[in-house]
């Protein structure tokens, strides 16, 4: 099977370039064992990132066929030949398919991503589980698996375009928090939702939820944020 991959060293490239690799493909093989058989039968000077393997820590997030993915979980038996295979977009690139996720963590830590609960004896690793309103119980568990891939990001043309916007994972974090009824309003959480880069900068494409390899749906959370705010 062919893979087109985008190639880039920043210490000798001046711009990215595509090159080709005939992977020998065996049955149930990912986009991430074919990526292991480029570096070890073809060119190792590639640059992948991975850990879990499982499609848990989300560190093998990529562009496939112009699609968000974890590499990992997508077998090539599902994939169409040649496979391109890219860096994630509105990221900058380190070398190949690693990129620098810094810019997308500073906008999660602005939403004030950590639980502060007013009752100091339900904080610190032992807090107790989050108590949300009864009718968002189901929507925050289901939001709350973000495993922080940036395949949202990733796949957000405001990202892409506004500089300013925090983007899906941050506000996906922000809702769920919000949920939270252990939590106090928190002011730099609200400030940043509701600021140039929060909700209202959102123009709903729902390329984010197509994106998302869990299953999550920021869209919903980014406009239940919006709902909230309209509501006070
Ligand atoms: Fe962990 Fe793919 S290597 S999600």
């Amino acid at each position: 099977m062919i893979f087109r991959v985008k190639r880039f060293d920043p210490t000798c490239d001046r711009r990215p370039s595509w090159r080709a690799y005939t992977v020998d493909v065996r049955p149930k093989m990912s986009v991430l064992d074919g990526l292991f058989w480029i570096l070890e039968h073809a060119d190792s000077t590639l640059s992948f990132r991975y850990s879990c393997r499982a499609g848990m820590c989300g560190s093998c997030a990529m562009v496939v066929n112009g699609r968000e993915a974890l590499a990992c979980r997508l077998r090539l038996a599902h994939v169409a030949a040649p496979v391109h295979v890219e860096p994630l977009r509105s990221l900058p690139v380190i070398k190949d398919l690693v990129v620098d996720m810094t810019p997308f963590f500073e906008k999660y830590r602005a939403v004030d991503p950590f639980y502060r609960a007013e009752d100091p004896a339900v904080t610190g690793p032992a807090a107790a589980p989050a108590v949300v309103r009864p009718e968002s119980r189901e929507l925050v568990d289901l939001q709350l698996g973000c495993i922080s891939c940036g395949a949202c990001y990733s796949a957000c043309p405001v990202v892409a375009l506004n500089p300013e916007f925090l983007g899906p994972a941050a506000l996906n974090r922000a809702y769920v928090l919000s949920a939270d009824e252990r939590e106090p309003a928190a002011g730099d959480r609200a400030a940043a939702i509701l600021g140039d880069g929060g909700v209202h900068a959102c123009h709903a494409v729902g390329n984010c939820v197509a994106a998302c390899p869990v299953g999550i749906n920021p869209l919903l959370s980014i406009q239940l944020l919006r709902k909230g705010a309209t509501d006070r």
